[in-house]
């Protein structure tokens, strides 16, 4: 009798909770599953693969809850692009690990809204002209291939023909944490970072890279503000904070160091950042916090993204070993200058992103008006919204062969990069896109120039060929989609 009682009351009290949840969905808030999706093993286990079921379930644009937070997924390459040009849809969620990351809420672009953003952003993009141009232009050439000396001693030990030892592709990546953040800095400042402060430096970007990227399904990206002072969710914010400092306190230096000199001249990036500002009231009096908040993103994502696309380049191209050997011969035949200009090579970079999908949920935007969709369905104010980038970049009915690695698809004679550009969106898209797009691409390239040169990538033959489902399982997903830890055999390149 008493089991009766306990049984019906929980049968009660559950289906109270379900009714609640489905009461809970605001008026045509787009299909999708309820809260306890977002604990459910299979979006721990495998992120990615979640989210492609929920498209397939629930179509192109899907809602749900995760934690405190109402989240709709748009998969759909048109939405995209349409929402994210709306100034409804592109501010930043309040994320506790992100406003840590910059420094405070409304620091430089990556956490601010609104028209602060839209200053900020100006300012960047105007200061950074330089930062679009390829690393082999100017006086800071020399500082990349000369930190990329490293680099290619590891690979001439690993190629030595005795050697048994293979290449970690977690380890290329953090290799080039060094090349990247002294280029950078090079690019913005004008000086260099100090030799003597490069070993310490290192160590702090992988302290960070430890503490930050938890995987997507880890609490800690979907906390609301409140909830920072729970014991268990603090521990994880307080290392994130411990590992950041140290390096919010390099650029606080720089900041100071341009505020002292002052900036007539503009010939820095920060310098024409901080006479930038004064353009715009809404800045006046913060200029220091948004210098150090713009170059604090641009500088650190660019060592977190571009190491682990070029990790991810090594990758594919052991596994193909003749787009591997086109792409040599072809970066091998011309002018350092011109690598922009090389079909071939342009090609592999695209399907790289496509393949791998770095940045596979563009960064998580928030809408703080209603937004009314094609289909009538609403995005209400106060939504985290998630571009699914990996799934457009991984839909079978857009890409034929679609695990396949393939540059030839985005050769001219296959409809060329125009048509492709609508359904590749590795940059996310709208008003929010990825300032560091073409730096990327130009690093990667320089870099391949540098090393494929040399050396020759290959899997190693007494491993099986990963399946996708492996490369999906092995890469870690967390805002970022880092390599996975695969070893790779380097050898000396045959002329
Ligand atoms: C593999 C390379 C990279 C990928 C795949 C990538 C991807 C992205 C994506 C998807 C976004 C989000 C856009 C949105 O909110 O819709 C973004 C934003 C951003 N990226 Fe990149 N990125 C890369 C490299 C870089 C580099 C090299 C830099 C700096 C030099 C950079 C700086 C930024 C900044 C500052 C933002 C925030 C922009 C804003 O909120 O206004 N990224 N990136």
């Amino acid at each position: 009798m008493l089991w009766e009682c306990v049984s019906i009351l929980a049968f009660a009290g559950i289906s109270v909770i379900l009714i609640l949840e489905v009461f809970r969905r605001p008026k045509n808030f787009p299909p999708g599953p309820s809260r306890i999706w977002s604990t459910m093993a299979q979006f721990k286990k495998n992120p990615l693969g979640a989210l492609m079921l929920c498209k397939e379930k629930y179509g192109p644009v899907v809602g749900l809850k995760i934690g405190e937070f109402r989240v709709v997924i748009l998969n759909d390459p048109a939405d995209i692009t349409k929402a994210f040009g709306n100034k409804s849809l592109n501010s930043r969620p309040p994320f506790l690990p992100a406003m840590i990351y910059v420094g405070g809420e409304n620091h430089g672009t990556l956490t601010s809204s609104d028209e602060v953003w839209k200053a900020v952003r100006n300012c960047m993009v105007k200061s950074m002209g330089s930062l679009h141009t390829s690393p082999i232009n100017g006086e800071a050439s020399l500082t990349l291939s000369h930190d990329m000396e490293p680099l290619k001693e590891l690979l001439e030990r690993l190629s030595n023909p005795v050697s048994k030892e293979k290449l970690s592709l977690a380890e290329l990546r953090s290799k080039l944490y060094i090349p990247i953040a002294n280029h950078v800095w090079h690019v913005l400042t004008g000086e260099e970072i100090p030799e003597e402060n490069k070993a310490g430096l290192q160590q702090q970007l992988v302290a960070l890279q430890k503490a930050l990227w938890q995987p997507i399904s880890s609490p800690v990206w979907f906390l609301p503000t409140s909830a920072k002072r729970l014991p268990s969710t603090r521990t994880l914010l307080q290392e994130i904070k411990k590992a950041v400092d140290p390096l919010h306190a390099m650029v606080e230096e720089m900041v100071q160091e341009t505020q002292k000199n002052g900036d007539d001249d503009s010939k820095t990036f920060s310098q024409a950042f901080l006479r930038g500002c004064r353009s715009y009231p809404c800045l006046r009096g913060y200029e220091a916090v948004h210098l150090k908040g713009a170059f604090f993103t641009l500088w650190h994502t660019a060592a977190e993204t571009v190491g682990n696309l070029m990790a991810w380049t090594i990758l594919w191209l052991s596994l193909y070993p003749e787009v591997q050997r086109k792409l040599a011969q072809e970066l091998g035949q011309t002018d350092i200058l011109d690598l922009m200009s090389l079909p071939y090579a342009r090609a592999v970079i695209q399907e790289v992103l496509r393949l791998s999908s770095t940045a596979p949920f563009a960064n998580f935007h928030w809408s703080v008006e209603d937004y009314k969709l094609g289909n009538g369905m609403v995005i209400p104010k106060g939504t985290v919204v998630i571009g699914n980038l990996f799934g457009v970049h991984h839909d079978p009915s857009v890409w034929p062969d679609v695990e396949v690695f393939r540059p030839e698809r985005f050769l001219e004679n296959e409809g060329g990069e125009e048509n492709r550009a609508k359904v590749l969106l590795p940059f996310s898209a709208g008003l929010r896109t990825c300032p560091g797009q073409n730096f990327a691409r130009n690093f990667i390239l320089y870099a391949l120039s540098q090393v494929l040169k040399d050396f020759q990538f290959s899997w190693d033959p007494q491993q099986a060929r990963p399946t996708p489902e492996e490369i999906m399982d092995k890469s870690l997903v967390s805002i970022f989609r880092f390599v996975p830890d695969f070893k790779i055999v380097v050898r000396k390149r045959e002329e």
